[in-house]
């Protein structure tokens, strides 16, 4: 066994107050700060925390830490990673008055990342993927997200699914991935919905008997699918065992988010058009409301209202939506400006936002989004140049100091 010691820690967010809380209407002080001198044991092997202690011990290597402060890893619960080509000039086409939805009818949108991702190869794919995910280790995510959705066909579907599942296994020692079956995206040219809803539907079994995704999604939208199509899609979903998330209310209220929290969703994600009975489901209800806000600042519509979904006591995370069409920036430390900024939460929701409850959107509370005992010994430390530790983390744009033996 190789014990490391991050010794000597200015301090550390623990985040324990999150985990009491449940993620819900978290404070300052749920951000547990511990002050130091702390020194943090992992083991290098199981890859976990082993104590986190104002007490030295024995460990087989050293890491001096002063003037450090920790955080838990990043965790980034929606992004779409895998996919070809760019679509930058639809940014501009939409402010000269084409509407997103008429963009994709046209063959644009996730249409045209539909050919694009198919004339791209495995490894063309690939090697993209590791550029983007070199940035976002550099941010500090941890945990990432992956969904499909730019299949044009079944089989395309199946091929980017396992080429997750390859990458998954690259890089699961600096991040580790969750991939995720988002089987209702946009219509294929060549169908129409409802042939494509059971074609999504038949796909279902194969992906779980082997392995292939940890959740699936859809995205009922205007222009995209329907409530109903989204409600059988994960209704099949949930009979074959599979946790599901939804596209919810991003640009119509479709009822997105009641259909996901009445299912027991894991996440219901995006919510700018979220009603007040949806707010008073969520906040009942363990499903994590999910909010990005990189999609708001691309598309230019309205921001989530997010302090009122915080204050009805759901459970929210932040993650980044990294697409080539929306939200095409792959930077959850953006996407926590954008939260302070433009959501105006506070630091300990944004924390709480991209760890312990972004790690609750990926069934993954219980391993990532903690500096505790038996969690993942990915933490971040951070060398900050005054005592406002978080807002500095937040709002300076400074990233996680590289360390060759960070565990
Ligand atoms: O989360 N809304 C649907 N899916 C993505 C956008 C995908 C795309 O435009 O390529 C989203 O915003
Ligand atoms: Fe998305």
């Amino acid at each position: 066994m190789s014990r490391i010691l991050y010794k000597n820690l200015k301090g550390a967010f623990t985040g324990l107050g999150f985990e009491k809380k449940e993620g819900r209407k978290v404070s300052a002080e749920d951000a547990g700060f511990v002050k130091g001198p702390l020194h943090i044991l992992v083991d290098d092997v199981s890859k976990k925390i082993l104590s986190v202690s104002n007490e030295d011990s024995k460990a087989d290597k050293v890491v001096d830490c002063t003037g450090l402060v920790a955080t838990a890893g990043f965790v980034d619960s929606h992004t779409h990673t895998l996919f070809g080509g760019a679509r930058w000039n639809e940014f501009f086409l939409r402010w000269s008055g084409a509407d997103y939805a008429e963009i994709n009818a046209a063959g644009g949108g996730i249409r045209k990342t539909f050919s694009d991702t198919r004339a791209a190869s495995d490894s063309e794919l690939k090697k993209k993927f590791h550029v983007d995910l070199e940035a976002m280790r550099s941010d500090g995510v941890r945990l990432l997200e992956v969904k499909s959705g730019y299949g044009e066909s079944i089989e395309e579907e199946f091929r980017i699914l396992k080429l997750i599942q390859e990458l998954k296994k690259e890089s699961a020692i600096e991040i580790e991935l969750c991939s995720t079956f988002l089987g209702l995206h946009a219509i294929p040219k060549t169908t129409d919905e409802k042939t494509w809803t059971l074609l999504a539907i038949a796909a279902l079994e194969k992906i779980k008997n082997e392995n292939l995704a940890d959740f699936v999604d859809s995205f009922p939208e205007k222009g995209f699918f329907s409530l109903d199509s989204a409600k059988n899609f994960s209704k099949a979903a949930i009979a074959l065992g599979f946790k599901v998330k939804f596209h919810a209310d991003e640009m119509t209220h479709m009822g997105a988010s009641e259909l996901g929290a009445e299912l027991g969703a894991v996440s219901v994600d995006h919510l700018q058009k979220i009603s007040d009975r949806a707010l008073e489901l969520l906040s009942k209800s363990s499903t994590v409301a999910t909010l990005l806000p990189a999609t708001s600042f691309y598309l230019g519509i309205d921001y989530a209202p997010a302090r009122k979904i915080v204050d009805s006591g759901a459970r929210v995370a932040l993650a980044s939506d990294y697409n080539p069409g929306t939200a095409p920036n792959a930077s959850l430390l953006f996407t926590a400006m954008l939260a302070a900024s433009q959501m105006k939460l506070s630091p300990a929701e944004i924390l709480c936002g991209i760890t312990y409850n972004a790690a609750a959107a990926l069934a993954k509370s219980k391993e990532y989004g903690l500096i505790k005992e038996g969690y993942s010994s990915k933490i971040l430390l951070w060398d900050l140049s005054t005592e406002d530790h978080l807002e500095e983390i937040l709002l300076s744009g400074t990233r996680p100091i590289a360390l060759s033996t960070q565990a």
